[in-house]
């Protein structure tokens, strides 16, 4: 039988040591495995680091102190350890499906048949990476967005096969630990949120292709414009609140918006000339050996912006 708040994180990367953090500091008590010598070590360093430097912003998530959250985490050398009585297993390992396939053949050995398996996988399909496996009723995909201690949001996705109860159970661990799960009703190409992501990052491309727009004043779109709305309301009751109502804003822009999917043509590849130009004018304002400065600006952001929506009511 799983004990209740135990988490098993299997890969001491960036994203596990992200859903450490998350799990740690909503009193889950966390084993954290990978096999990589010195992984283990540094990664619990980086834990320890990020959570402090988030309190001293007045930015680490939950009720207890950085040092509180960190006795709740513990590495370990041994699989067998990592998810031995764990309630729910999130495997972080390279994005390779072989790799992945065999981790949970060797977490399925060891995990009690009650425990939920979950991928941090942005594209393998939960399908694919189950079929065949003992416990292939209790493995989905849990995809966060990098990294989940500063972005809530967790896609679930299920297999045909799934047992239901894996899904919800999920759902109110993922809530528990203070991430906000969303569930596919069915496997889906780029699951939901590259859906989106990778239809937005395609029409930016187009339109630099086109020579429409310069990259840095395209770049203003989300942080100065679209950005700001959608960082509390949804893309459809954006529309909704645009007109009086759905009906009112399709039967307003309906038809520009179906003109407009024809206009844009057939799919674009991310490569040549629009490439180039993209490259050339983003390393000008952020030259590659100031990219990993670059991150700790950006997360830095997201934990301000983190902290001021969990002030806000939803
Ligand atoms: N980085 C992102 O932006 C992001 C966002 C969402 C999802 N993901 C997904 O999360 C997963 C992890 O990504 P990451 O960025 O943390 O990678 P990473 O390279 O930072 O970390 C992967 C870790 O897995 C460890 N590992 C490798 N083989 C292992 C094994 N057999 N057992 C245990 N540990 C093992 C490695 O030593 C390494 O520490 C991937 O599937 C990735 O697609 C990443």
């Amino acid at each position: 039988m799983a004990e209740e708040k135990s988490v098993a994180i299997i890969g001491c990367g960036l994203v596990g040591q992200s859903w450490a953090i998350v799990f740690s500091t909503a009193k889950f008590h966390v084993r954290i495995f990978d096999t990589l010598p010195g992984k283990l070590s540094d990664g619990m360093v980086s834990i320890q680091k990020k959570m402090e430097d988030l309190e001293e912003k007045g930015c680490l998530r939950g009720t207890i102190s950085a040092a509180e959250a960190l006795k709740f985490v513990k590495a370990t050398d041994a699989i067998e350890q990592c998810v031995s009585g764990a309630s729910y297993v999130q495997e972080c390992v390279f994005e390779d499906f072989n790799l992945k396939r065999s981790v949970f053949e060797e977490a399925e050995k060891y995990v009690s048949k009650d425990a939920i398996l979950a991928s941090s996988t942005g594209n393998i399909f939960p399908s694919r990476l189950s079929e065949g496996m003992k416990l292939k009723d209790r493995i989905i995909v849990s995809h966060p967005l990098n990294p989940p201690h500063l972005v809530p949001l967790v896609e679930i996705i299920s297999a045909p096969w799934t047992d239901p109860t894996v899904v919800a159970g999920a759902r109110t661990i993922l809530n528990d630990a203070g991430q906000v799960p969303i569930v596919a009703k069915k496997e889906t190409a780029g699951f939901i949120i590259c859906r989106i992501q990778h239809t937005i990052t395609a029409e930016c491309f187009k339109l630099i292709r086109d020579d429409v727009i310069s990259v840095s004043d395209l770049d203003k779109l989300m942080p100065h414009g679209l950005g700001l709305r959608y960082a509390f309301l949804g893309a459809l009751e954006t529309s909704y609140l645009n007109a009086n109502g759905m009906k009112h804003f399709c039967s307003m822009y309906g038809e520009p918006l179906y003109e407009l999917q024809k206009q844009s043509g057939p799919p674009i590849r991310l490569e040549g000339e629009p490439l180039e130009r993209i490259q050339e004018e983003l390393e000008q304002q952020i030259p590659l050996d100031k990219i990993e400065e670059r991150r700790e600006w950006r997360d830095q952001k997201l934990a301000e912006l983190f902290k001021l929506k969990n002030k806000t009511t939803n």
